[in-house]
């Protein structure tokens, strides 16, 4: 049955939403992903594309879902079809859910990591930790019941509803995972070496920006900000008309950004303290430099033991936002019940995942022989697919298709609820040039470029 505006749920107050959007943003593509792609594509110049991609694309764009969203008060399909009904166009509303699927499937695995690593990240003295974590990552009998606990928690979450489940955990633990960080900030950038990695991090040396790094500047952007799949769009549904889109989305791009620059400075100081090459950790990166971190700390087990913790709730409240995007399609799509719906998915995305658990070393096949568009091994050529390209192709269709088929017109009349005289005159055109001509042509740029392989 398909549930009508006025008995759906909403946040239960503003600071509830902004951090639950931050709770579905901050997770570990800001903390996992993001160090060891910038690792990969050449340090300080990637995050220089980073954070120009976050500014001139994505905060733009996250305010064209969140007003969707409340728009329509709809999961990304439904809201689709309340502006555009029995056209292609719903095709791109099937994309986010398809996408989101597909990130859920590997990203559960990596949180099972993270849990794992609550009990299992404190190495003795001496213990080579990429060693450690190799044998860890490839052993079948622990990574796949971590991923599976995992998802049965994202499914109890869900399950408890919007303003129960979700909010009532992103409010307290988000802030904690911060001042954890910064603790461990301090004591990597004083081990002795830190300064180079600083260097690499810090000092961008342009010469190495090439199509590749841009297109990687650009995915992992969509990212860490959930954007590009509807993610944002179904979290604006819940959203009262008096919320200013424009504060509320800011503040969470904010957040969102200091946090990966944060784990950043977590990561590069101690990498080279540790003497190690910054293209060697792929994945694996954050899961072989922190335990050497904390192994030099005073109560390094029991920090090493906090700070998974927090990572692991950091990876539940972005879980949450990937289940509840695919889960509202159901529950307002189709006759199905939320627990029904929430069951369904959530038992398929863990089976989905399977591959993506045994590609790290348990299986060679998984691990090393499949390759696509030069991702070697089907974790990294699902991480491609869904976590960049689809996420880049489904950004543009949703900035084409809020810029000009819904029109922008139609999107600034909803951002200025909330926004009121705030958002009007040159800062709307501005905003409305942005959406309708930059985004859609940088992306398509990009992708383009990678597609005929120009860049
Ligand atoms: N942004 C989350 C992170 O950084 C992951 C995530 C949650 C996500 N929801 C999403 C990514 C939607 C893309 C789309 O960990």
């Amino acid at each position: 049955m398909a549930t009508t505006s006025a008995d759906r749920e909403q946040w239960g107050s503003r600071l509830g939403f902004i951090l639950a959007a931050a709770g579905s943003a901050i997770g570990l593509g800001n903390i996992w992903r993001f160090p060891y792609v910038t690792a990969e594509n050449g340090g300080g110049a990637f995050v220089v594309v980073y954070l120009a991609c976050i500014a001139l694309i994505c905060l733009p764009y996250l305010f064209a879902e969140l007003a969707l969203g409340r728009n329509s008060q709809k999961n990304p399909v439904g809201a689709i079809a309340a502006i555009k009904s029995g056209t292609p166009w719903v095709l791109v509303g099937g994309l986010c859910v398809l996408t989101g699927v597909c990130i859920l499937s590997y990203y559960g695995v990596v949180a099972g990591w993270a849990l794992g690593y609550i009990f299992k990240g404190f190495v003795a003295p001496g213990v080579d930790s990429a060693a450690y974590f190799g044998s860890f990552v490839s052993d079948a009998g622990t990574v796949i019941p971590l991923a599976a606990v995992f998802m049965v928690i994202t499914i109890l979450v869900v399950y408890g509803g919007v303003e129960e489940g979700i909010e009532r955990w992103a409010k307290v633990l988000m802030p904690v995972l911060l001042v954890l960080m910064l603790v461990v900030i301090f004591r990597a950038v004083t081990l002795p070496g830190a300064g180079e990695g600083l260097e690499f991090y810090l000092n961008p040396d342009f010469s190495k920006i090439d199509g590749t790094v841009i297109l990687a500047a650009l995915g992992q952007a969509f990212f860490s900000l959930s954007l590009g799949m509807g993610a944002m769009i179904t979290y604006g549904s819940y959203l009262p008309k008096r919320e200013n889109l424009l504060v509320s989305g800011g503040y969470v791009a904010l957040f969102d950004t200091a946090i990966a620059l944060l784990a950043g400075l977590m990561i590069f100081p101690a990498l080279f303290a540790m003497g190690k090459q910054p293209e060697s950790g792929g994945p694996a990166l954050i899961f072989q430099v922190l335990p050497e971190v904390f192994e030099t700390m005073p109560l390094g087990s029991f920090i090493s033991m906090v700070f998974f913790i927090l990572l692991s709730i950091a990876a539940l409240t972005s879980m949450v936002s990937l289940l509840e995007v695919v889960v509202s399609y159901f529950v307002d799509e189709t006759t199905w019940s939320r627990s029904k719906s929430v069951l369904l998915v959530g038992g398929f995305t863990f089976l989905l995942g399977l591959p993506s658990a045994l590609a790290n070393g348990g299986s060679t096949f998984l691990t090393e022989q499949i390759s696509l568009f030069g991702a070697t091994g089907f974790f990294s050529i699902m991480d491609f697919i869904w976590g960049n390209i689809s996420l880049a192709l489904g950004a543009l269709l949703i900035s084409v298709f809020v810029g000009w088929v819904w029109g922008t017109g139609q999107a600034i009349e909803e951002l200025q609820q909330g926004a009121g005289d705030t958002f009007t005159g040159a800062f709307a055109s501005t905003w409305a040039v942005f959406l309708k001509y930059v985004c859609p042509v940088v992306i398509a740029t990009i992708l383009g470029g990678i597609v005929f392989g120009v860049i």
